[in-house]
């Protein structure tokens, strides 16, 4: 590794066994970066990147003024982070083409069918986690209608926390194809379990994203090897790495399968109770760790309904035994529980279905 700062060392080691961890491939590229939002931005930098070489210029040296629109699709639960990406990039957050996604996973035929009508390169966002619902788009399907693109598209897939369920063999299905992207970004921050402002991007090419960074200076003393600067936007950066290769050093592969298997038997638990409780709707199939759910009442029109759920969070949150957050999910409010935290026990569990039973009763 030459010359390279111990810092420079680490990210590339830390990089090297993440690639392991979630079986992509070796060779890829990546960068840490302060979390998933900035790693979604920096695969979509690579994407505009690519997309302006596509048409035949320099998207990060000459600007995006006088060449076509560069044209991003997703589905109507593209994450908001990636709009902030968009809009960041100059690409637009309103110019986004949105493909339904009935119960949170992209309709394959309607973004086939949108793809059909596109004469152009395309950036196809993914999403393998869905916030709202936890669940994924076909990873392997988008690959395939990436491939099958006239034009050429890049996809791109945002596994902030859905990467992840490559750990579990018995959820392992749930990302397949994600070896097939162009570019994934993911938080460390949530199961990788370090600090806040840790996070990370892998891209295929390693030659676009150098491209989409270059920058020299008479005062930057070129390093021998590997320079972060050329793989994200900032330049000073603190040394994120350490935190990453330390948990990684010591929860190892089987440390990480057991804190998502452990979220997720919680989350698989408190769905099945919740199903089994009168005046309770499961609303989503809860497929990794996130349960969506609300209270119901016969004879409650919908929108008293949703008003009931919202003043339900709130009082769940003022409880203060558990905490959940709102969402809507299919145009309708819902109660959100996520298990994200490896130190949440079948006991905490037991709290949360006993908050829930309280305001539920309570609001009668
Ligand atoms: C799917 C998804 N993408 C991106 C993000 C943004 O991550 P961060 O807050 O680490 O920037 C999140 C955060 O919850 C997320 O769930």
């Amino acid at each position: 590794m030459g010359e390279q700062s111990a810092a420079a060392q680490t990210e590339l080691v830390v990089l090297r066994w993440l690639k392991a961890l979630f079986g992509l491939p070796p060779a890829w590229s990546g960068a840490l970066t302060s979390g998933a939002t900035m790693a979604n931005l920096v695969g979509l930098i690579a994407a505009r990147q690519w997309a302006g070489r596509r048409l035949g210029f320099d998207a990060a040296a000459d600007g995006l003024a006088g060449h076509p629109p560069l044209i991003v699709v997703s589905s109507t639960e593209i994450h908001l982070s990636a709009l902030k990406c968009l809009g960041t990039l100059g690409l637009g957050r309103n110019q986004v083409r949105q493909v339904a996604a009935p119960g949170g996973s992209v309709d394959i035929a309607a973004m086939a069918a949108l793809l059909r009508g596109i004469d152009a390169p395309v950036i196809l966002i993914g999403n393998a986690g869905e916030v709202n619902s936890g669940h994924f788009d076909d990873i392997a399907a988008l690959a395939d209608l990436r491939d099958a693109h006239p034009a050429g598209a890049w996809l791109h897939v945002d596994g902030a926390f859905g990467l992840f369920a490559r750990l579990l063999p018995r959820l392992a299905h749930l990302t397949r194809g994600i070896e097939r992207a162009d570019s994934v970004a993911a938080d460390a921050h949530k199961w990788l379990n370090v600090p806040y402002d840790s996070g990370f991007a892998f891209v295929r090419d390693a030659g676009i994203l150098r491209e989409a960074f270059l920058a020299g200076g008479a005062y930057v003393v070129g390093s021998a090897g590997w320079d972060p600067y050329t793989h994200v936007p900032e330049m000073s950066r603190r040394f994120r790495a350490l935190a990453a290769w330390c948990t990684l050093k010591a929860f190892g592969r089987e440390g990480y399968r057991a804190i998502v298997e452990r979220c997720v038997d919680n989350a698989t638990v408190f769905a099945r109770w919740i199903e089994a409780q009168p005046g309770l709707d499961l609303m989503n199939s809860a497929p990794l760790n996130i349960v969506c759910f609300r209270i119901v009442r016969a004879g409650l029109d919908d929108a008293s309904t949703d008003a009931l759920n919202r003043a339900a969070v709130d009082a769940i949150q003022r409880d203060g035994r558990a905490f959940v957050t709102g969402t809507v999910l299919n145009g309708r409010a819902a109660i959100r529980a996520a298990f994200d935290n490896w130190l949440t026990t079948l006991d905490d569990v037991a709290i949360l279905q006993a908050a829930v039973e309280d305001i539920a009763t309570s609001s009668r």
